[in-house]
């Protein structure tokens, strides 16, 4: 374990602040000055005042960080904790689209390289996509890289119309409904909590759908004592702070985010003592990145 008056020492040379979204291990959300969601994560790193932020999260949270506060240094852990989804559209599918709607808007999730928001309109992320989309003049939507939220915002605003990109989340992807259903028969009072990231078929059962900290809200304020999880383990720590009296189940293939859980404590203290790990935004795409970014943030209040 890291000696954490060490860790104090480090953050005060460097004026850094740490952010942690609560996938990451129960060990590094401990360290955390602030812990949130990916929209929370974003809005936050606009609003501190400190030099250097350590973000304690998967690449594309570092790289949003840097592209929002530029004058900042922002150091990440482990720079091989990559989101496989980030990646998960090519620019053919984006050009093709466009080249056929007139009035398309290319709807970005957050989860994506710095590369892909700048073939994009608009960033959004689970917590505000809805908000966003319904609010945006275009009728036609390229929705990317996610497909499993992209049929959910598309539900959630029939007067637009989709299109699709063939992305996922491999944790949520790969859950099965038959792993929650069989949960629901052995805790029939429990109540169902999913991402949206998770396939349609666990959309469908669920008794709400939201971000990783509205799952947590939900929880939180619920007067029930049993609830299904279904998103990633790291969400239980929060979970157990907020609902101590409550019981929470989750599928026995346990979801689990390994990029996330490549942070540890250790890391953290090695990138403040050495300063490695730095983002920098890549010049070519960073000024329509930023403007994606941006819009998401001025759209979503
Ligand atoms: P949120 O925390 O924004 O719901 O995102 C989930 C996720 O998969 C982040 O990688
Ligand atoms: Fe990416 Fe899924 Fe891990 Fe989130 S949980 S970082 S979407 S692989």
């Amino acid at each position: 374990m890291i000696s954490l008056e060490e860790l104090e020492e480090w953050k005060k040379k460097r004026d850094a602040v740490i952010l942690a979204h609560y996938y990451v291990r129960p060990e590094v959300q401990a360290l955390a000055d602030y812990i949130g969601d990916s929209y929370f994560l974003s809005k936050k790193a606009t609003e501190l005042a400190n030099k250097t932020i350590v973000l304690c999260g998967v690449t594309f949270m570092g790289e949003s960080a840097k592209l929002l506060n530029p004058d900042k240094t922002v150091l990440m852990p482990d720079l091989a904790a990559d989101c496989p989804m980030a990646h998960m559209v090519t620019k053919e599918t984006v050009q093709a689209a466009r080249d056929q709607y007139d009035d398309l808007a290319v709807v970005c999730y957050i989860n994506s390289t710095q590369e892909i928001k700048s073939w994009s309109d608009v960033c959004v992320t689970s917590a505000n996509a809805v908000k966003i989309v319904k609010n945006l003049p275009n009728k036609h939507i390229l929705f990317i890289p996610d497909r499993n939220l992209a049929h959910f915002v598309a539900a959630a605003v029939p007067e637009k119309e989709f299109i699709y990109n063939e992305g996922f989340c491999i944790v949520h992807e790969f859950m099965q409904v038959e792993e929650l259903l069989d949960l629901k028969a052995e805790h029939p009072d429990a109540k169902v909590l999913v991402h949206p990231e998770c396939n349609h078929k666990i959309i469908e059962i669920a008794d709400f759908i939201g971000s990783t900290s509205g799952i947590i809200n939900f929880a939180g304020e619920s007067s029930d004592k049993e609830f299904i999880i279904g998103t990633e383990c790291g969400v239980l720590t929060k979970l157990k702070e907020r609902r101590p009296d409550a019981e929470f189940y989750f599928p026995e293939t346990t979801p689990t985010c390994v990029n996330m859980k490549k942070i540890t404590p250790e890391k953290v203290l090695h990138v403040l003592k050495t300063g490695e790990n730095e983002i920098h935004a890549r010049p070519e795409t960073e000024g329509a990145a930023k403007n994606a970014l941006a819009r998401m943030l001025e759209l979503a209040g």
